[in-house]
């Protein structure tokens, strides 16, 4: 894990000994500080170590406790937009990527990985999925192995995906060219779309830097079939990063950039 502003590890009040050995296990896994909760309240704990963001290991769940609130893994509306492709409708991040079975794809803005679900799902294949923010990585590694997904394929796809603590300018500076099929970016929205409400716990922490065309082009250059922008459907960044085609329905909020790699 990369360098934090100092959080540690501890688990719900009332506890058990799973609970213990797992908070203390990712302590050591992510390099945090384990902390006996000895019931005391997490702003005691917070106070006593001069901390501000506690992990919270409970039975079945992982949360982080920030100054701004609680933040743990839901994969949002992958499991819905899954079982709409099990009925055979379409997916318009799916177009947009022209994903088939087998392909891979790098998905440099991870978050809760709900689009990497459904590209998971749709490819039956390693999704890459990089994350810049330790604590949003940390709960999307271990929520996609803990969460009840609601379908056996939704859970699959979770198998496949591979988490890495990174920020993607570094990684596509280290992979060879042509490697991988599809490279996606879905950035934090520069105009926050208002029915996305559910998300905005994830603002608190997540990274809100703008893409630079630097990695748009190291991104052409690794992969194989297309890279795809994620966007406000109003947004300029289509425009400003070099996107020659975009997708997405007439109404919808959210469109796709598309570059085909020739
Ligand atoms: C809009 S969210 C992605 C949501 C995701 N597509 C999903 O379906 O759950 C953007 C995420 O990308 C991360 N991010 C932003 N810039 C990054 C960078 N340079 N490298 C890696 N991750 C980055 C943010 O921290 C945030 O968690």
């Amino acid at each position: 894990m990369r360098q934090m502003d100092n959080f540690f590890i501890t688990t719900g009040r009332k506890t058990d000994g799973n609970c213990i050995a797992k908070a203390h296990f990712l302590a050591e896994k992510y390099h945090a500080r384990f902390v006996y909760r000895n019931n005391k309240s997490l702003p005691q704990i917070k106070k006593e170590l001069n901390s501000t963001i506690a992990v919270v290991v409970k039975k079945g769940k992982i949360s982080i406790n920030t100054s701004s609130g609680e933040l743990f893994f839901h994969p949002n509306m992958a499991q819905l937009r899954i079982k709409k492709l099990l009925k055979n409708e379409n997916d318009n991040m799916l177009t947009a990527m022209d994903l088939k079975q087998g392909m891979s794809v790098l998905d440099c803005t991870l978050g809760f990985a709900s689009d990497a679900l459904v590209s998971a799902f749709q490819s039956k294949s390693l999704v890459i999925g990089l994350e810049s923010n330790p604590l949003i990585s940390l709960i999307t590694a271990e929520g996609l192995g803990l969460f009840p997904f609601s379908t056996e394929e939704t859970a699959k796809a979770a198998a496949n995906i591979r988490v890495i603590n990174t920020d993607y300018g570094e990684y596509l500076k280290k992979i060879p060219d042509k490697s991988i099929d599809i490279v996606y970016f879905d950035p934090m929205f520069r105009h926050p779309l208002t029915n996305s409400l559910s998300f905005n716990p994830l603002r608190t922490l997540a990274n809100m830097s703008a893409i630079t065309p630097a990695s748009i082009q190291a991104a052409c250059r690794v992969a194989r079939h297309r890279v795809v922008l994620k966007e406000n459907s109003k947004s300029h960044e289509f425009h400003r990063l070099g996107f020659p085609l975009i997708c997405g329905g007439r109404y919808s909020s959210i469109h796709y950039g598309i570059i085909k790699i020739k």
